[in-house]
């Protein structure tokens, strides 16, 4: 009884897939517990409201505390097989933490360059990602990226490690505005820097002056964002915030460091992101005020628990996260750029662009954002054309499935050619 009427509201209050997140196991327990149940109702209806914090999705989505020290611990001590290895002047990395943490650690291949499968296999292995969204990112990487199968999590591989196939990929250092984006966290704009990879170490140092008391939270990590975004409007006349990179890759580099990077105990099930960790994570030295990134050596702690088994980081949470940032900042959601300018940030109408399937007025209602979101992804150019898109379809219909998504058949590219951030290398049409 309790179970039906629970899931009843549930579906009223928020979106359908919130629901279909929560692990079987807990919907029955909620079932049969009326504090849960009502703890539930609560944060769903926060989450509806959209009057929580940035973190509010926790509540819904790992609605019972859950530490398991065996399950979670990511074992990377010498003799694991998983121990530190720093790159070699021949291997792979990019702009992206985690994944270059992975490969120094052998949970992908040493040399950066690996296959669908096996980024699949290491983002669920090493930290909770949920599988579905794990399938989506890889098998986009393989399209966009690389050759289907592999792409580097860096820029071009060699023959060596590509074969005749991969040397024609850029890599994800080489998929600018595809599915790499201006305003990272860390990473500078390729436009005004002349590199998007290298982490800068006055951007650590305000992302950790954004996050005051010793922590780094999902608020700290969204009030962050937005100095970026406006920081990055402000100073560089090439800035551009694409469809998808936009809106879902840069939240992305955002909400990952929390979702992924936070250190799991059973005093906090939920995740605690020490300076100290974030620190390992992206491979800088030194201490608070006084810190050295140093390229490459991104790092997972010893001593490191990644998020509940039970609770994998799935596409519904992402989305859940998503829509509490865009909820707090709404400018998150504006596609457009610089004009030529710093400080000309003009952003293109979401109706115009997808030919009337989608507009703003409605973008944060029921499922449209995470519609828009997946489905935009298929949109950008693939390095190779090799029949990309049609292998993208798969993954994009297992995310976006159950949600009755309108189809969104193409976007008007015409509508992006004022930004000079996206005209120096287009990458729709
Ligand atoms: C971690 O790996 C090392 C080396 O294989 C092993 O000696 C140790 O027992 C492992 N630790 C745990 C907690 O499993
Ligand atoms: C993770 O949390 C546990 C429990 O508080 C602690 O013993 C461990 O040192 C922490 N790990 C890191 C890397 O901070
Ligand atoms: C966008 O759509 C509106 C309404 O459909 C139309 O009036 C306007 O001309 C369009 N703008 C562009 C740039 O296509």
């Amino acid at each position: 009884m309790h179970f039906s009427s629970f899931t009843f509201n549930l579906l009223l209050i928020t979106a359908a897939p919130f629901a279909n997140a929560w692990p079987t196991a807990i919907l029955q327990a909620a079932g049969n517990d009326p504090n849960l149940l009502a703890r539930a109702e609560e944060a769903a209806k926060l989450l509806a409201n959209r009057q929580a914090g940035a973190g509010a999705a926790t509540a819904l989505f790992e609605p019972v505390p859950i530490f398991n020290a065996k399950a979670q611990y990511i074992n990377v001590t010498k003799g694991s097989g998983h121990e530190y290895v720093a790159p070699g002047p021949n291997d792979l990395r990019g702009p992206c933490p985690g994944l270059n943490a992975f490969a120094n650690h052998n949970f992908l291949p040493h040399s950066g360059y690996a296959s669908v499968a096996q980024y699949i296999d290491a983002t669920q292995r090493v930290v909770g990602m949920g599988p579905i969204l794990a399938t989506f990112l890889s098998a986009l990487g393989g399209a966009l990226d690389g050759d289907l199968v592999s792409w580097s999590i860096g820029g071009k591989p060699s023959l060596a490690q590509g074969g005749i196939t991969g040397i024609l990929g850029n890599g994800l250092t080489g998929s600018h505005n595809k599915y790499e984006a201006d305003a990272s966290p860390t990473r500078p704009d390729l436009y005004q820097a002349g590199n998007d990879y290298k982490t800068v170490t006055a951007q650590f140092q305000e992302l950790i002056n954004y996050s005051p008391g010793g922590q780094v939270t999902m608020e700290s990590l969204t009030s962050f964002r937005s100095h970026r975004f406006e920081t990055q409007k402000a100073t560089n006349s090439y800035f551009f915030n694409g469809p998808f990179t936009g809106v879902a890759v840069q939240p992305a580099a955002y909400t990952f460091i929390y979702r992924f990077m936070a250190n799991h105990s059973a005093e906090n099930p939920a995740g605690l992101l020490s300076y100290e960790v974030l620190q390992s994570w992206f491979g800088v030295e030194g201490t608070n005020g006084k810190y050295n990134a140093v390229q490459g050596s991104e790092r997972i702690p010893e001593n490191w628990y990644k998020r509940a088994v039970e609770y994998p980081y799935e596409t519904t949470y992402f989305a859940a996260d998503l829509l509490n940032a865009a909820s707090l900042h709404p400018e998150f959601l504006e596609i457009g750029g610089n004009t030529g300018t710093a400080g000309s940030f003009t952003s293109v109408d979401i109706g115009n662009l997808t030919g009337g399937v989608f507009n703003v007025g409605t973008l944060l209602q029921g499922n449209n954002l995470a519609c828009f979101v997946f489905q935009l992804a298929a949109q950008a150019k693939p390095d190779i054309a090799l029949g990309a898109l049609g292998a993208l379809t798969g993954a994009i219909n297992n995310v976006i499935g159950g949600l009755s998504c309108p189809q969104l058949k193409a976007i008007d590219q015409k509508q992006l050619q004022k930004f000079p951030g996206y005209t120096r290398m287009p990458v729709y049409g």
